[in-house]
């Protein structure tokens, strides 16, 4: 018998066999485009205000947001994910609540624009707490976490109320789902779904985000609430509990040195799994294709497939537009 035997290529010959034998499909359908909405940023041109650090990626008015939900529904996105960018800031984030908050804003503006996209809130205090954390503060400066379940679960109602599709605290307070959850019930929207931001690690990924949403800490940092990246089997006791609480649905975050985590999140929960390619994974990709040094189509489509691979049923992604696009026009 001649060796080799098994020949691995014979079903990589021909574009034909490569697509028959594909085990993953990414599709524009499973996309979610964050997109920051700002008290200020109506007083620009165009409404939008660049962001220096996210290359493509503005700061939007509430009527911009909308022209930008509706060419993510032409192009098939699944939805967008909003972030408030507020003009005033205090100690417990009131902002946050808001009826009339840029987020609560814009969710009614684009349900009424484009009802079939999905509308994703972020749930979190920390664009609106003057310190930049994500919870109150105690009077020696750490957060206080149970004091800030009621914030965070008035604020999901209030996206609720304004027509969210679903409300996602990023916040990574223990207890947060539970507290949500049974608020929503409360209110009246009993049928709003929660995808928790499960496992969310401390990341040196999240610096342009932070440029974006003028939300960087005032003093100190967020390694007391968001998890160590040197820990897995905490993230999977994270995302149970989650569950237990009544998530809906789970998330990682970051994404792309963390596809082991998406991995065994997608196999210890039967939930789906949403992975968040976040703010510093973009710049980069975004800076080294400007520079020539890769090709930025192919970059983003292997990078958004990988994650797929890895288990996630859902990504989080500012590329959603673009990888919409090529996924349309593909050869
Ligand atoms: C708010 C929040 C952050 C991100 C999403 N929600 C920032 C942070 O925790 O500091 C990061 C998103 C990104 O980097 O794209 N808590």
């Amino acid at each position: 018998m001649a060796f080799p035997q098994t020949r691995m290529r014979r079903l990589r010959a021909t574009p034909g066999l490569r697509d028959l034998v594909r085990e993953t499909e990414l599709r524009a359908g499973q996309l979610i485009l964050p997109l920051f909405v700002s008290d200020t940023a109506s007083t620009q041109p165009g409404g939008r205000e660049p962001i220096a650090t996210m290359p493509g990626v503005q700061r939007l008015s509430v009527d911009a947001a909308v022209e930008e939900a509706r060419e993510a529904a032409a192009l098939g996105v699944a939805g967008v994910m909003l972030f408030g960018v507020p003009a005033q800031k205090d100690e417990q984030g009131s902002g946050a609540w808001d009826e009339q908050g840029a987020v609560q804003l814009a969710t009614r503006a684009i349900k009424q624009a484009v009802p079939e996209l999905l509308v994703l809130t972020d749930v979190c205090l920390c664009e609106y707490t003057a310190h930049g954390h994500c919870g109150v503060l105690r009077d020696d400066g750490s957060v206080d976490n149970d004091a800030s379940l009621q914030l965070l679960a008035r604020t999901a109602v209030s996206h609720a109320a304004a027509g969210a599709d679903m409300v996602a605290p990023s916040d990574m307070m223990d207890g947060r789902v539970a507290a949500i959850r049974a608020e929503l019930d409360g209110d009246g929207f009993a049928e709003t779904p929660i995808l928790a931001y499960s496992a969310k690690f401390a990341s040196a990924f999240y610096g342009p985000f932070r440029e974006a949403a003028g939300s960087t800490p005032a003093f100190g940092d967020r390694r007391s609430y968001q998890m160590d990246y040197a820990n897995g089997r905490e993230a999977v006791r994270e995302a149970l509990l989650d569950w237990q609480e009544g998530a809906d649905m789970v998330m990682v975050k970051p994404a792309l040195a963390y596809g082991d985590v998406i991995a065994q999140v997608r196999r210890a929960t039967r939930l789906p799994v949403a992975a968040y390619n976040v703010s510093g994974e973009y710049a980069m990709v975004k800076a080294a294709a400007a520079a020539g040094y890769i090709d930025e189509r192919a970059a983003v489509l292997e990078i958004l497939t990988s994650l797929r691979r890895a288990g996630a049923d859902t990504i989080v992604t500012y590329h959603a537009k673009d990888a919409a696009q090529w996924l349309a026009h593909q050869t």
